[in-house]
């Protein structure tokens, strides 16, 4: 044990959390040169918490959380008062989907506290937002800052930040980027138009089916709307240099027809099969052509855009050819010419989401060593 105790505080504490944390006594266990002390554990309402930072006991977390009747320190005056009188350095995981948590990360970088999150907002929302993060940031040129990583802010544990980071920071170029960014539409589309053999269901049905087995989020709107994927596209356009302002200044193809963009989540499908016979009739003009319909997100530099919709592919490429709820993002840059770099692979999930979280947490241990 020579190096100083980094102590570890986590916000958010659901599914990915009962992953992260079983990986984090991992990295506990097996780091030798120093010790680390996780010392919160928060939800919206309750927390375990460690105030003199001696560190929690994790072999009971989940039970101990659930039972606690502690109140989490406020957010952001308590927490960052709390962090930086920590006797270390420290890394706050924020591991909500939380705006109003994201738009504190720049007094926590400046403050020198190292931030590491699956959480999309911060990266995705305004442009002043972004700066203010990277500018208060170590790797954004403040000595003094913290170290900012996100990997699985954009395809869950998915090489993806930091592929297109190692490309730009060695002089690469990004020309274009496209790819198929949500694994509830890749199920969607990968089912209503495989890229092998036929299927004469109907796309409202697969969609009940995709919320009866949990592969929709609980309004399936939320995926159909286009939303999700436009702000991984804007996280990767603003990476590739391009200003994006924010997540709805591009054009995003909704498949939420206006008409049910009101009402609840049942209406929503109750109405959803009037809309059956649209995108039959997309189905089958790409078919003719030998293609298949995907739901991709795109982004070319040279002509500045960003688009997000439905479009057709010829089977064999990477895109047409994808499986089940996979991700895949081809990056086409002036190195690789015009065989893009591709990267595929589970694009959510827990475990895979805890992974990139976990490998961002050890990015900033290797650092501080
Ligand atoms: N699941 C995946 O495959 C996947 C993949 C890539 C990225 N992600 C990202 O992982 C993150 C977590 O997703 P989620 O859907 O579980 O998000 P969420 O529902 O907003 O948050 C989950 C946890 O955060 C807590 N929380 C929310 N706001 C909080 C606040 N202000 N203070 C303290 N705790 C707060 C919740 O507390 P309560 O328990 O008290 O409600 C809950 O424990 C998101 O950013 C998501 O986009 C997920
Ligand atoms: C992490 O994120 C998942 C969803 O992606 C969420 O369900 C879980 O509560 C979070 N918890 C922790 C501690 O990472
Ligand atoms: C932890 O260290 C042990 C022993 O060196 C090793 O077998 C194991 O794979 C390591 N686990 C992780 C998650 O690094
Ligand atoms: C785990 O925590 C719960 C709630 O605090 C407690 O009731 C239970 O006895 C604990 N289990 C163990 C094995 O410590
Ligand atoms: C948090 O701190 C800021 C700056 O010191 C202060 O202006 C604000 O009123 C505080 N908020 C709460 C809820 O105490
Ligand atoms: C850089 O860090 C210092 C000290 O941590 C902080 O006071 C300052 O505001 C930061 N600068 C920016 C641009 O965030």
């Amino acid at each position: 044990m020579s190096a100083s105790p980094v102590f570890v505080a986590i916000i958010g504490a659901g599914t990915v959390g009962s992953s992260f944390i079983p990986q984090l006594q991992n990295l506990i266990k097996n780091t030798t040169n120093r010790a680390i002390f996780p010392i919160l554990i928060a939800r919206s309402s309750k927390c375990l918490v460690s105030r003199d930072y001696t560190g929690l006991d994790l072999n009971n977390w989940s039970a101990d959380l659930s039972a606690s009747t502690i109140t989490p320190p406020t957010f952001p005056n308590e927490t960052l008062k709390w962090l930086k009188s920590a006797p270390g350095e420290v890394v706050l995981v924020d591991n909500t989907s939380s705006l109003e948590i994201a738009q504190s990360y720049p007094a926590f970088l400046s403050a020198g506290i190292h931030i590491v999150t699956p959480n999309k907002k911060g990266v995705s929302d305004s442009l002043e937002l972004w700066d203010n993060i990277f500018n208060s940031a170590r790797q954004g040129g403040n000595a003094t800052g913290g170290y900012f990583y996100h990997e699985a802010s954009c395809g869950a544990g998915l090489p993806i930040i930091n592929t297109i980071t190692d490309l730009v920071k060695t002089g690469d170029k990004i020309k274009k980027v496209e790819g198929v960014f949500s694994g509830t539409m890749s199920f969607l589309f990968n089912t209503f138009h495989p890229a092998s053999g036929t299927c004469d269901e109907k796309f409202s049905a697969i969609v009940d089916k995709a919320k009866a087995a949990g592969y929709t989020e609980p309004d399936p709107r939320d995926d159909l709307n286009g939303l999700d994927v436009a702000r991984k596209l804007t996280i990767l356009a603003r990476l590739s240099g391009l200003k994006v302002p924010n997540p709805t200044s591009f054009p995003i193809e909704s498949l939420v027809p206006a008409e049910l963009e009101a009402g609840s989540a049942s209406d929503f499908m109750a109405g959803l099969p009037k809309f059956d016979s649209a995108i039959e009739e997309r189905k089958a003009a790409a078919e003719k052509e030998n293609k298949v319909l995907r739901f991709v997100g795109k982004l070319d530099v040279d002509k500045n855009q960003v688009s997000v919709g439905i479009e057709a592919f010829e089977r064999g490429t990477a895109i047409a050819s994808l499986r089940g709820s996979d991700n895949v993002i081809s990056f086409f840059t002036e190195r690789y010419g015009a065989n893009p770099l591709v990267v595929q692979g589970a694009g959510a999930g827990a475990e895979v989401t805890a992974m990139g979280i976990t490998a961002d947490l050890i990015r900033v241990l290797e650092r501080l060593n």
